[in-house]
């Protein structure tokens, strides 16, 4: 009572049940068993259901042993741990019959505590802590160390890296798996990873049987090659992604997508195959070359932007965590790609389109994101002061005309008409159709 719940509930922008809106608080009269028994009513028949849902549960529902029976079967529970003098503010002088007195509510907060920390498996105070727990998302600082633990399962793990973070990391995280570690692997540098040939590699040398992890340890191209493999090998066993690059933490190993590419284009082939858990520790970007980071932060901006927040402003642990959450919430909402996980896509049919002029090469996706921000914003009529700031984009020689074609062939574009998404003022809209002049006029802007 009084800890936040339906706010909480609400901001997650899920299908959302209150158990209490179904038991009439008139119930009370007949005495508390009467209420109980009804409520345990109502949340099994939502704990049946097969698509997720969020339940705002009443303070005192877990009181009734069948429903912790069935949270525990059923639920990913949720403690919104507050203090009692806050509680209390926010309960004092309501209709609830449990928040009329302060010693009795004092009691009943003392009674519930214990129950609450023994059937939680999360405790969170705001609404990125819970998006984090309920996508499986553990940002940590030092969480490295305790991968033991923190790779789901019991299972063997199976450790894949690249040369280099495996050359700088991968012998921490050997001594972390301790006894779960059962074999590694090596994937080749960057995109090179991303190939047929790297993924049946390590296809053929997977020795785990369905109840292993495969632990995918690096940056995105060695998240989204082992990721794949995760999502095929045995037609599918577990992984856990410990994002080693900023592009990995805030976005490759968020979200579920997996891919390898084909010569046609990248991540032509994949799957979503959401991690059992992802695993991310900010002390690893201490390593990360200037040039990398700034790869990340033109997603981190991008986040911002249309989180309407800015989060590059933000100590690396916050950032990452706010930019981490603010990517999971939508992927939660939209885990297939079918609507709101558009807007992820801010400025990047103007990224693609350079980058396809370029022939992927001499143009890092960062740096083409921050030439996209760019125009996204001016199309927006927004002001770009931020990205010429944080990201300090500088116009790419590439074919002007080159990049206009890729842009009308771009994957988003229906009847060769491109599709934006702009920032407006009530937040993003995705599918915007733009006058051919303006993309045009916008895109060469961005050509040296
Ligand atoms: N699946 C998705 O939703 C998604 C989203 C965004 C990007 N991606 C993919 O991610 C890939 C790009 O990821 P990336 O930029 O991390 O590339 P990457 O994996 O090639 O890593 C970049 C470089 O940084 C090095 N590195 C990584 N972590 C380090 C550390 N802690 N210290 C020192 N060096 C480190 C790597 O060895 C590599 O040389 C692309 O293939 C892209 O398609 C996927
Ligand atoms: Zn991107």
């Amino acid at each position: 009572m009084g800890a936040g719940k339906t706010t909480i509930a609400r901001a997650l922008g899920l299908p959302h049940v209150e158990t209490d809106a179904d038991v009439p608080i008139a119930l009370f009269d007949e005495g508390e068993p009467a209420f109980r028994a009804r409520e345990a009513e109502v949340v099994r028949d939502v704990l049946q259901r097969v698509e997720p849902v969020v339940v705002d549960l009443g303070g005192g529902a877990v009181t009734t042993p069948e429903v912790r029976a069935l949270l525990e079967e059923r639920a990913i529970v949720v403690w919104l741990d507050v203090d009692l003098a806050v509680a209390w503010e926010r309960v004092e002088g309501s209709d609830r019959p449990l928040a009329q007195d302060y010693d009795d509510f004092k009691r009943l907060y003392e009674e519930r505590r214990p129950i609450y920390a023994d059937l939680a498996d999360v405790v969170a105070r705001d609404v990125d802590d819970v998006v984090l727990a309920v996508a499986g998302v553990h940002v940590e600082r030092g969480s490295l160390e305790r991968l033991r633990e923190l790779v789901p399962g019991e299972g063997p793990v199976a450790l894949v890296s690249d040369p280099r973070v495996s050359g700088i990391h991968g012998m921490d995280a050997q001594l972390a798996l301790g006894a779960r570690l059962g074999e590694t692997h090596e994937l080749p540098a960057g995109e090179e990873a991303k190939t047929l040939t790297a993924v049946d590699r390590l296809w053929q040398d997977l020795r785990l049987d369905r109840s292993g992890t495969i632990v995918a340890l690096g940056g995105g191209c060695t998240t989204d090659a082992a990721g794949f493999a995760a999502a095929t090998y045995l037609r599918g066993i577990a992984w856990t992604p410990v994002p080693t690059s900023l592009v990995a933490q805030v976005d490759a190993a968020i979200g579920g997508k997996t891919a390898i590419d084909l010569p046609q284009g990248k991540n032509l082939v994949g799957a979503f195959h959401w991690p059992a858990r992802t695993v991310i520790d900010p002390a690893l970007l201490q390593t990360l070359p200037e040039a990398q980071r700034l790869e990340g932060m033109a997603e981190v901006v991008k986040a911002g932007l249309l989180a309407g927040e800015p989060f590059w402003e933000l100590a690396d642990d916050k950032l990452v965590r706010r930019s981490v959450a603010f990517k999971a919430a939508i992927c939660l909402r939209d885990p297939h790609e079918r609507g709101e996980r558009a807007v992820l896509n801010l400025g990047h049919t103007f990224a693609h389109a350079l980058e396809a002029a370029a022939d992927y090469e001499g143009i890092t996706h960062g740096r083409a994101v921050a030439l996209g921000l760019l125009a996204a914003l001016r199309l927006s009529d927004r002001d770009t002061a931020v990205v010429e700031e944080v990201l300090r984009p500088q116009p790419v020689r590439v074919d002007a005309e080159r990049a206009w074609q890729a842009m009308k062939r771009d994957k988003k574009a229906r009847g060769g008409e491109p599709r934006f998404v702009l920032l407006g003022d009530d937040g993003p809209r995705a599918g915007v159709v733009v006058s051919e002049t303006a993309a045009r006029r916008e895109l060469d802007r961005l050509i040296a």
